[in-house]
């Protein structure tokens, strides 16, 4: 064993209490795609510069839908199928209405949204709709569960501002290796501030869906999720909408990547390979109220980032990932993939391009949330697989919040390697970062943030409606395996004056009153 190895063995084992054994592997040397062998953990993974984007982007399919007046409805079905990644292999993998990950589900704000979900799968799942503001009954998390064979049919009124949000598996402690074995997919929505942008908008020619995984291959060629460093899978074969080794070809100035992180634990620092600067225009919740011109954009799993890239005819340039910041000591980065650096996608300009305008000055008004409006602040320390002390219990009622009001939630990772936090229901703003103003990428909508160890997140929100006093919303931790593994919570929201108890009744879809819609609405 060289002295590398010996360092990583001893800082995984200092870091986590875990004896994990580690098989020969090198810093770069690994062919993308090559088996791993069980029990290996590699070091400082990269495939940066290594990748020969072989493989045309996948762009997910927008679901059909039957629309009646102002409904809109979708069918989804979870299922098991057969994808190709790797040359001659093939891989057990699941996805929505395919093998793999979803179709891309598109509506305008004020639109009423059904969604006839079927589970073909041979066990129970859910459909959680991250990002979207609705009642808890429509949420999709572990209390709306679907058995096999079973079906679901939620309905809301889309009520929020334009926005790149997704939908995966959400069902109590079986999210990890569901979203992993490919159930996900998008879910864009329109309004009539982002329909009066010049932006580029058409799905598939300009504006291209960018779902980064990592994956595990075994020798067999399937999906593996096995040994996990602390934080979770850190997987070394990197897919964008299921396409291994994937180029695009741009055929406009400007190309608006919407990207969703949604890896289990992975953390990517998104970049170009020449250094280019790129506008960010959106992040989870919506458009930012101006572009932010820079030339990196951090994602832990989970978050989203919309960016808009220039292009000029006959050049190329590649979406890279480059070592993220962790925000944790030098010692530890290497152990959570701190120095991990990958090849995404590669962006190949036509001859001939469409010229598109630049980049509107302005985007959304964004009201700033005021902390002087806040009844009241709650503080969440997440440590372990714990938040506040204490693992996620489905009949435990952590936080009751009244309808109607402001709240401050300080957020804080007891730890020294990474967390981050996501709240159901609502976006949030970032008031502070330890008593600093949020950089210029955190000061938008959001429903997930990464938390730096040991760093005071404060973050802002109201809960405008929406009340059930037994049916919980979830936050959690979305390093899949730490939600899985207990770190989450649930909040309820109430009428002023309501009692809760602080203790629920098991819900679930056999519990026929919670999972279908007695008062569903009309459909034609
Ligand atoms: Cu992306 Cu509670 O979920
Ligand atoms: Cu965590
Ligand atoms: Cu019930």
């Amino acid at each position: 064993m060289n002295q590398q190895l010996s360092r990583r063995t001893f800082l995984l084992g200092a870091a986590t209490g875990l004896v994990i054994t580690l098989a020969g592997c090198g810093s770069t040397a690994r062919t993308p795609g090559d088996p791993v062998a069980s029990g290996d953990v590699q070091f400082e993974a990269s495939s940066a510069g290594a990748v020969d984007f072989r493989n045309p982007l996948v762009i997910p399919p927008l679901a059909p839908a039957t629309v009646h007046g102002n409904q809109r409805s979708f069918t989804l079905v979870a299922q098991t199928g057969v994808s190709h990644f790797l040359p001659g292999q093939s891989t057990s993998t699941w996805g929505y209405n395919g093998a793999l990950l979803g179709p891309t589900l598109r509506a305008h704000r004020g639109e009423e949204v059904i969604v006839n979900f079927r589970n073909d799968l041979d066990e129970t799942t859910s459909v959680h709709w991250h990002g979207m503001h609705l009642p808890a009954a429509m949420d999709g998390g572990p209390h709306q569960s679907v058995g096999p064979g079973q079906t679901w049919q939620p309905y809301w009124t889309i009520a929020q501002p334009a926005a790149t949000l997704w939908y995966h598996p959400h069902p109590h402690g079986a999210t990890e290796q569901q979203v992993y074995q490919g159930l996900a997919g998008l879910f864009l929505i329109d309004d009539t501030i982002s329909d009066g942008l010049a932006l580029p908008n058409r799905y598939g020619v300009d504006d291209i869906l960018v779902i980064v995984q990592d994956k595990v291959f075994n020798r067999a060629g399937e999906l593996r999720l096995g040994e996990r460093a602390e934080t979770g899978l850190l997987g070394e074969t990197i897919l964008v909408n299921g396409t291994y080794a994937p180029y695009f070809t741009v055929t406009t100035t400007q190309v608006r990547l919407r990207i969703l992180n949604g890896s289990t634990a992975r953390i990517y620092h998104f970049g170009f390979s020449d250094e280019r600067a790129f506008d960010l225009i959106a992040t989870d919740g919506g458009l930012l109220a101006a572009p932010h011109r820079t030339t990196r954009i951090q994602l832990s799993p989970g978050e989203r980032a919309e960016i808009v890239v220039a292009m000029a005819p006959n050049t190329v340039t590649t979406l890279r990932s480059f070592a993220p910041d962790l925000g944790t000591v030098l010692e530890l980065v290497n152990a959570y993939g701190g120095q991990d650096r990958f090849d995404i996608l590669q962006l190949r300009a036509a001859a001939q391009l469409q010229a598109a305008p630049d980049v509107p000055m302005t985007l959304a008004p964004l009201a700033s949330l005021d902390a002087r409006a806040a009844t009241r602040t709650r503080t969440f320390r997440l440590d372990g697989r714990q938040i506040n002390d204490q693992r996620m219990d489905m009949r435990r009622i952590d936080a009751v919040v009244t309808v109607g009001s402001t709240e401050i939630w300080d957020v804080f990772n007891q730890n020294l390697y990474p967390h981050n936090f996501h709240i159901h229901d609502v976006q949030f703003q970032i008031l502070d970062i330890d008593a600093s103003a949020p950089p210029p990428e955190l000061a938008g909508w959001k429903d997930t943030v990464y938390l730096r160890p040991r760093t005071h997140y404060r973050l802002i929100m109201r809960f405008a409606d929406y009340t059930t006093a037994d049916l919980p919303y979830m936050y959690h931790c979305h390093l899949l395996w730490h939600e899985d593994n207990g770190m989450m919570g649930q909040f309820v929201v109430v009428e002023p004056g309501t009692a809760q108890t602080g203790e629920l009744a098991t819900h679930s879809c056999q519990d026929r009153h919670v999972c279908r819609t007695d008062a569903a609405p009309m459909q034609h």
